[in-house]
């Protein structure tokens, strides 16, 4: 059996595609799913791909990832990233490694981008490299 990696993917995310391509490419949610699966098939490891709007969800599935015995969790929590000292303890709440993960670079942004409080409890962070980001997460994470 694979090692599983739960990506988890915040507020917004589902819009990807049509949401300011100029910032977050042309491709959808399930595009960069795909990519991820190939990349995923080669490294003998399983995807566990989900996205949620609620804040809530992604905090019960980080539980989960630890629960279900889960290899690592890469994490795009959107804009809770800057917001969330649940995700937070959340992620310091779990032994599961955790990488925050982004599309765009945050510090290349506005200044409300620049407090990542997924970033402070995180095991690493890959950002700015578009869909490239999640490849190269869970190529960190079949290291770890
Ligand atoms: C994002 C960056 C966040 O600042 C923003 O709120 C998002 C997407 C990214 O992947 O670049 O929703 O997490």
């Amino acid at each position: 059996m694979p090692d599983t990696i739960f990506v988890l993917n915040g507020p917004n995310l589902n819009l990807l595609g049509t949401r300011e391509p100029e910032i977050y490419g042309a491709e959808t949610l399930d595009d960069n799913a795909g990519q991820l699966e190939d990349r995923a098939r080669e490294l003998d490891l399983a995807i566990d791909m989900r996205q949620s709007n609620h804040e809530g969800h992604l905090v019960d599935w980080l539980h989960e990832a630890q629960a279900s015995g889960a290899k690592a969790v890469l994490l795009n929590a959107g804009a809770f990233t800057h917001t969330s000292i649940a995700l937070h303890d959340a992620i310091k709440g779990i032994k599961t490694p955790v990488i925050e993960v982004h599309l765009s670079n945050p510090h290349k942004r506005e200044s409300f981008r620049h407090t990542s409080f997924v970033g402070q409890a995180a095991k690493g962070t890959v950002a700015g490299f578009g869909a490239l980001s999640y490849v190269l997460a869970l190529e960190a994470a079949s290291r770890i």
